[in-house]
């Protein structure tokens, strides 16, 4: 059972859509889909925006439906800086929390996550490595690097700024890094597969809208073609 999450509607409903023999339930005010994609058995929901519904909704995919591997598909604000422009799809090498921070009281250890003890929690090579090698073939390539996740929705080249250069990061967005928490404290595969439909600058809030529809349907036509070979 493949778990696939996206906290938009956009970011999903061309998977619902395409899913055979589905059946839904609500659980925590989120809809999970359960059925088959391509033959594969899946559960898809729409979690919303933010960590805590993200990490809800993996929680409940791994206890309540059995996932085996989850996958974080949608929309990501890329680090233009690092060459990741929109349009372009990235592939999660890890994710961070750029706004887990308890240093103050704990130094440099107050980055890392408890339970964990670490600051980035690296995705599963095979799923990923699988995800990467169908982008290329189904559009010329992937960008592969730490996905940053925070609840902000970032739009200034600041702050931006300032969590790349800390993290390393080639995206930002706002659940795969909870995704990653979540999976691996039950010790369940995960990946985050992005599309980019904005830099995170000063042009994000006019850029988001106009190309985070095309941008989520191409994470989405990736995922549908990998998805058998899973
Ligand atoms: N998802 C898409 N664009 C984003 C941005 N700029 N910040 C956070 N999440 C995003």
């Amino acid at each position: 059972m493949i778990g696939i999450i996206g906290a938009m509607a956009v970011e999903v409903d061309g998977l619902i859509e395409a899913m055979e023999e589905k059946t839904p339930e609500t659980i925590s005010r989120m809809t999970f889909w359960r059925g088959t994609l391509g033959g594969t058995p899946c559960v898809v929901a729409q979690c919303g925006a933010g960590k805590v519904n993200s990490a809800v909704c993996a929680q409940t995919m791994i206890l309540r439906f059995g996932a085996e591997i989850v996958i974080n598909t949608g929309v990501a604000g890329g680090v233009g800086s690092r060459d990741v422009q929109i349009g372009d799809l990235v592939v999660a090498s890890a994710v961070v929390q750029h706004d887990y921070d308890t240093s103050p009281i704990d130094g440099d250890k107050g980055r890392d996550l408890p339970l964990l003890g670490v600051s980035a929690i690296e995705t599963d090579d095979r799923v990923s490595s699988l995800l990467a090698a169908c982008a290329e073939e189904v559009c010329g390539g992937v960008r592969r690097g730490v996905i940053a996740t925070g609840d902000q929705f970032i739009s200034g080249r600041d702050r931006l700024h300032e969590i790349a250069a800390r993290t390393g990061a080639i995206a930002c967005e706002m659940e795969g890094g909870s995704i990653g928490q979540a999976c691996a404290l039950a010790g369940v595969p995960f990946a985050v597969l992005r599309a980019i439909s904005d830099n995170a600058d000063d042009n994000a809030v006019d850029d988001f809208p106009k190309f985070a529809a095309e941008s989520a349907r191409k994470s989405i036509a990736l995922l549908l073609k990998a998805l058998p070979r899973l």
